[in-house]
């Protein structure tokens, strides 16, 4: 039987409204009230795309922001409609940039901020597969400003301007090979290292000053287009997830982790680097993997 245009679109209508209460239903409102500002969703695939849906979920506002050739690139648009977001260009390497940003964004959310994700990463020498041994050294110092000065940049830009709300939390994104060596990670092991001292260093002084949290989630290989860009990223990924009793930890599980971080259960956490790697950062060795030695 064919249903009149009236009926089809009450249907949709209705189907919508049950899509959307489900959705609201699995939000506990840990952000509810709740504002601030995430760097670096490029595609869907992006741990910060990820992570802005489930902050949105959970009842948090906030302004997306992503190096303005990226924006070029990316969808960021689309990701802001959904999560009725507004975006401001900024590259994390421009102080004037990173002013604006917060200026504007205060001004947009009507107050200081509640948390901030920094989600940027970037190699040149990984991404034109210079080795370590072999390393372009003016391109050493970009990915080094990009990938980690920039996140001393944005906490310094926030804690002048005064725009971190007390019991505030901020949290960038970390890999392992800052304690250990994985060779292909190149120069941005020593970024990851320099970006987890300043988690740190800056911490202290955002704790005892504004009671700020500032943290780094070390996360398992995540295929994303920084993640991918890494040599041998598909053997890399399936490694770590043998060697994980809990296998390896999605760009929803690190979305997850983050959205507690952010949230008050978790205010006196602060000056960590937290592990969300299925159990790998403890691991010598697992069976699968000595099965697949042994059997080799
Ligand atoms: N994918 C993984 O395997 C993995 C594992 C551990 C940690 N991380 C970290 O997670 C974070 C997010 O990366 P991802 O995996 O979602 O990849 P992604 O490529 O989606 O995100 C990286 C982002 O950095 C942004 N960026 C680059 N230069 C910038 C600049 N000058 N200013 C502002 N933004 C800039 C890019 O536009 C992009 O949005 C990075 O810090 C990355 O190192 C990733």
């Amino acid at each position: 039987m064919r249903q009149s245009p009236l009926i089809l679109m009450l249907n949709s209508y209705l189907i919508n409204i049950i899509f959307a209460k489900k959705k609201l239903d699995m939000s506990n409102n840990l952000l509810k009230g709740k504002r601030g500002i995430i760097f670096g969703a490029l595609d869907s695939n992006s741990i910060a795309w990820i992570t802005a849906e489930r902050v949105f979920e959970e009842g948090g506002t906030f302004v997306l922001t992503n190096a303005p050739v990226a924006m070029r690139m990316g969808q960021i648009n689309e990701l802001a409609k959904k999560t009725n977001a507004t975006v401001i260009p900024a590259d994390a390497t421009s102080i004037e940039d990173l002013e604006n940003l917060i200026s504007k964004s205060m001004e947009i959310l009507g107050g200081k901020l509640d948390f901030v994700l920094h989600s940027i990463g970037m190699s040149i020498n990984v991404r034109k597969g210079k080795s370590y041994t072999d390393q372009n050294y003016d391109w050493t110092h970009k990915g080094l400003d990009v990938s980690a000065m920039s996140f001393h940049r944005v906490m310094q830009t926030l804690y002048k301007n005064d725009a971190m709300n007390e019991w505030g939390s901020i949290v960038a994104l970390s890999y392992m090979a800052a304690q250990r060596v994985f060779p292909d990670y190149n120069d941005m092991a020593d970024n990851k290292a320099f970006l987890e001292s300043v988690a740190r260093s800056f911490g202290y002084f955002f704790g005892k000053d504004k009671n700020v949290r500032v943290n780094t989630i070390s996360q398992s290989p995540t295929p994303t287009t920084a993640g991918k860009g890494v040599k041998g990223f598909d053997g890399f990924i399936k490694y770590a997830d043998k060697m994980s009793p809990l296998g390896n930890a999605t760009a929803m599980d690190c979305a997850n982790y983050t959205i507690t971080l952010f949230s008050d259960l978790t205010k006196r956490v602060t000056l960590q680097n937290l592990y969300n790697d299925g159990g790998f950062s403890n691991m010598g060795v697992s069976d699968s993997i000595m099965d697949m030695i042994e059997n080799s």
